[in-house]
């Protein structure tokens, strides 16, 4: 038995039901065995392991372990274990979570762009307003931290409608229509041209807070929105709640739109839930179509077997 091949899976969640996830995969892998982590009675049959923040330590017992998964496309909650065996990490490119999170982008920037949230009080109190001037798209500077695979589609969408778009990332590289800025040194120019700061970055330990109070007065002041907004639909870890509040106190931030919080589901003590300049969404920004992610995870696992490269690997020193 032991100098069989390893093919069975183990899937390993917290916070998710797993009972349809096992389905979905056997469904899809139907030639091996697909088994919760305290399902396994032979952990030398495990080659993959699907994660979405499994417990620590979980997966060491897998010595034959040849990849983990992610069922998303952040990796964050995989490093974070510090006893991960040394296998491929691989993570989830998808055009349908991708198109989601443009979605999500376009939404929140033309809402703020077109007031909608004032709107909204007005209706509840009957008010027909006098402030119905809007600035047009093209006067405004959306600024996308994080031009990956999201932060680029997000970016060709919102351009389509007028918006001005730059981007900013960890190394230098070209984006077609797109002025670029990187690293530490491209921060304080591309902070200064942004009306709306778009975060779609992962998270790292070289991002972890990195959306503190220093950073948000670092934005624009003079843009057409009469004050910068923020939307983090990236990690809640990339942003330090405090400093976001204080900033909206003291005028250096207008609005935010935050999908992701520092810690989830967002305490109901929490000041952001009732703020009026804040809208908070429950981290589902993208969230992919289960059997999209279970068919791109199985199209992988037998291209694997046939021989071919794992592809969406994770460089593990950089973190995503
Ligand atoms: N809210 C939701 O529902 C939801 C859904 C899906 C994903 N997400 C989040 O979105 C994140 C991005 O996904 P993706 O697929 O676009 O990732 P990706 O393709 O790996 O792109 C990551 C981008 O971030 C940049 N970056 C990484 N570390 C950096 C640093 N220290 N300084 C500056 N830039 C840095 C990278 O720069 P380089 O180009 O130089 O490498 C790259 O442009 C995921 O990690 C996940 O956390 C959230």
């Amino acid at each position: 038995m032991k100098d069989e091949k390893p093919r069975d899976l183990v899937i390993a969640l917290r916070g998710w039901e797993i009972a349809p996830w096992i389905e979905r995969f056997a469904k899809m892998l139907p030639d091996r065995q697909v088994l919760a982590l305290d399902q396994v009675t032979d952990p030398d049959r495990i080659a993959y392991a699907i994660s979405w923040k499994h417990p620590p330590g979980s997966l060491t017992r897998f010595a034959r372990l040849k990849a983990v998964f992610s069922l998303g496309a952040g990796v964050d909650h995989i490093l974070s274990d510090p006893k991960l065996p040394d296998v491929p990490v691989l993570r989830i490119v998808d055009p349908d979570l991708t198109g989601r999170m443009s979605e999500y982008i376009v939404l929140h920037c033309l809402m703020h762009l077109r007031q909608q949230r004032l709107y909204d009080r007005q209706q509840r109190d009957h008010v027909w307003g006098d402030d119905r001037f809007q600035p047009a798209a093209g006067a405004i500077r959306v600024g996308i931290m994080g031009m990956g695979e999201l932060g680029q589609d997000a970016a060709r969408k919102l351009m389509a409608i007028g918006f001005q778009v730059q981007g900013w990332g960890r190394s230098a590289k070209n984006r077609a229509g797109i002025s670029m800025h990187h690293g530490a040194a491209g921060l304080t120019d591309f902070l200064a041209m942004t009306d709306i700061l778009v975060v779609l970055l992962p998270l790292t330990p070289q991002t972890h807070g990195l959306i503190n109070r220093a950073l948000l007065q670092g934005l624009a002041r003079d843009g057409a929105l009469g004050g910068p907004v923020l939307i983090n639909a990236g990690r809640g870890g990339l942003q330090v709640e405090a400093d976001i509040l204080a900033c909206l106190a003291d005028g250096s931030l207008k609005a935010a739109t935050l999908d992701v919080f520092e810690t989830e589901p967002l305490p109901s003590s929490s000041l952001l839930w009732d703020h009026p300049a804040v809208t908070v969404t429950p981290h589902n920004a993208a969230m992919s179509e289960p059997a999209a992610i279970c068919r791109q995870i199985a199209d992988q696992i037998r291209a694997h077997e046939r021989g071919e490269p794992f592809v969406n690997r994770v460089e593990r020193g950089r973190g995503y």
